[in-house]
Parts: structure tokens; sequence; C-alpha cells
């Protein structure tokens, strides 16, 4: 039998160079130099080779085997680094980018309740908040709120199957303003005081672009004596041009709620067409902001402060309202849809 060595030579060399697995390079070293391979299979022919031919042979069989032994160390060691090389990468690469952590933020309207709340307290107003859940006393009859008002009515007010352990009404309601933390902090508290209250409310009104059955507002109260009307307006009309910017201008209506007198609704000049008239403010040139007025004498009555000696502002404004004012959002559904495109506008 006669072999073609440089054959072989440059089939084993290409099998060798293709090889990127130790295993396969293992598989390799089996087949040309174990025990049964190739070279093993060259060396016992030489046997039956005739006397002059065999030395030749022998040799060039021993030069293959040192050949392809070597190409396959080679090949051993470029596997190994190659190895050790991407281990390193996978453990310790520091140009590999970090992994971002994606931060949350607070919701555009506990952003707004803090801002407003911020303002006042600026102003030396402390934060006080109040439960959700309120009795007849505190929501309706202690702001002098009469036991015939529509807003009593279970159309106006989530009423709880729940009886009021005080027997000052015959049911727990869920509170539809925020106004009875004034009989609260009142109750709790003696004047000097100057307080904002923010949270949620509940009205049983149908769902669409301008109403929820849950909202927020921001309460506010300040009793002393000699407050004035003045008092309410200065403190306002600062507030509106801290929230809406300088150039913003404030006006007061006059209103009524049950448990202010005087009362009046506060107007923003339009911040669109700064007051000539468009669609946002449905030509007025206005915008209602929130209502007001000086604390009606029949509450004080009611909290046990003594007659005459006090007086004292109150307002409470709706937190949604203000920031689709702020913002320019025109339906109030959008702040609860948890719809994130929307809120990481904010
Ligand atoms: N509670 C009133 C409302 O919900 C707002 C208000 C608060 C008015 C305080 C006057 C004083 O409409």
């Amino acid at each position: 039998m006669s072999w073609n060595f440089e054959e072989i030579r440059q089939k084993a060399l290409q099998e060798i160079f293709a090889i990127t697995e130790a295993n396969e390079l293992e598989s390799l070293r089996v087949k040309y130099l174990g025990r049964k391979g190739l070279i093993a299979q060259i060396f016992s022919s030489l046997t039956s080779l005739s006397d002059d031919q065999r030395p030749l042979v022998g040799k060039n069989t021993n030069e293959l085997r040192n050949e392809i032994t070597q190409f396959i160390e080679e090949k051993k060691k470029e596997i190994q680094q190659l190895k050790e090389k991407g281990d390193a990468q996978e453990s310790l690469d520091i140009t590999i980018p970090g992994v971002a952590v994606e931060l949350g933020h607070q919701h555009i309207l506990i952003q707004t309740m803090d801002e407003i709340c911020g303002i006042f307290e600026n102003l030396g107003f402390a934060v006080y908040e109040g439960p959700e859940i309120e009795t007849e006393f505190n929501n309706f009859t202690a702001l002098n709120i009469p036991v015939d008002h529509p807003s009593r009515d279970a159309f106006d007010t989530f009423y709880l199957k729940v009886e009021d352990p005080t027997n000052k009404g015959r049911y727990l309601l869920l509170r539809s303003h925020t106004s009875p933390s004034q009989i609260r902090i009142m109750q709790e508290f003696t004047p000097p005081l100057a307080v904002v209250v923010p949270g949620k409310v509940y009205r049983p009104d149908a769902v669409d672009a301008s109403h929820s059955f849950m909202f927020h507002q921001i309460e506010g109260l300040l009793v002393d004596q000699g407050i004035k009307f003045s008092d309410l307006k200065g403190l306002l009309s600062i507030f509106c041009k801290r929230l809406f910017g300088e150039n913003i201008k404030m006006r007061f209506r006059p209103h009524f709620f049950p448990f202010t007198e005087p009362s009046a609704e506060v107007d923003i000049s339009c911040y669109i067409c700064e007051g000539k008239g468009c669609s946002v403010c449905g030509r007025k040139g206005w915008l209602e902001i929130m209502g007001c007025g000086m604390v009606h004498p029949k509450v004080f009555q009611h909290v046990g402060y003594p007659k005459g000696k006090y007086t004292g502002l109150a307002f409470g404004m709706g937190v949604e309202r203000m920031a689709m004012l702020k913002y320019g959002i025109n339906d109030i559904r959008i702040f609860f849809e948890n719809d994130l495109r929307f809120l990481r506008q904010f």
C-alpha cells in the first residue's frame, strides 16, 4: 500500500484549521494520532514494504506525525486562549453599557397638589389631611348646609350603609368636598390657624370629559382675630400669580356657599387668549378656578368657638381642574386611565 503524504498532510491541516471546539479537536486527534488512527495504520503497513523503501516511508511518517501533533497543539492553545478571552469578557467588560433602571415618578395630580400646597406652605400654612369617610355633621350640618339642601341628596352624595356612631346623622358618607376638614381642624385647634387640606372627594356624577365620581380638592382655612375679606383677595391673588404666572389676572365673582358669607367664585384670565375670548374659556376670557369666602358665623358656632371672637377665610379648589388649566388637558378621564404615554409627559 502506498500513501500520499502530501495529500494527507494538506487534508489534516485543513481539518484542524477549521476546528473551533476542543471536543472536535479531540476527535481529529483520535482520527490521526490515536491507537487505530491513520498514522498508526501507516506504521503497521511498513512491515509490508521492502527493506529499501521502509526507512524513507518510516521517516516521512514520523515527520507527518510530528507535524500533525504540532498543528493540534497549536490549535488547542488557540481554542484555550479564545475561551479565556470570552470568559473574561463575560465577567468583566467595563465597556458594556449598564442596564438602565427605569425610575418612576409622581403622578401629575400629586405633583400639582404638592405644588399648590407648597405655595401655601411658603406663605405659612400647615398641611392637614382628613378622612375620606365622613359624618353628615361634618360634611353638611356643621357647614351650615340645611337638611333639605340638594347636595345632601343620595344622587349627589355617596352614603355608606354604615350607621354614624356619633348619632349626629344617620349614615356615614364619602365626603363630597374637603370642607368637612375645616370642622375637624377647628374642633382640634384654637386660632390662629392657617391650614391647607389636600385629598380625594366623591360625588355620584356620570363620568364625562369634565366629571369624575372621584376627584381631588385642596381646602384652605385661615382663622384669627381680625381677618378681613381683603386678606382673602390678597392671599388668593398671590397664589394665582405663583401658580399660573405673574401676568395672570384674577377676579372675584359673587357667589353663594352656605358655609361662607360673603362668598365668591374666583376666575383667572384665560391663559390661552389672555382675556380676549376663545374656545377654552367659552369666549368669556375668564376661567373659574375655585370657591371661597369668609367663614360663616354659624360654622364657628358649630365648632364651639366663642361668638364674635374670630373671623376667617376659606377656599376650595379642584386639583384636576387646576392641572387641566395649567397644562392644557381637556379630558379629566385621562388622569385615571394609567396611560403611560400621557403620564410620562409630566
Ligand atoms: N367646598 C366647596 C365646593 O366643593 C368649595 C369651597 C370651599 C367654597 C371653601 C368656599 C369655601 O364647591
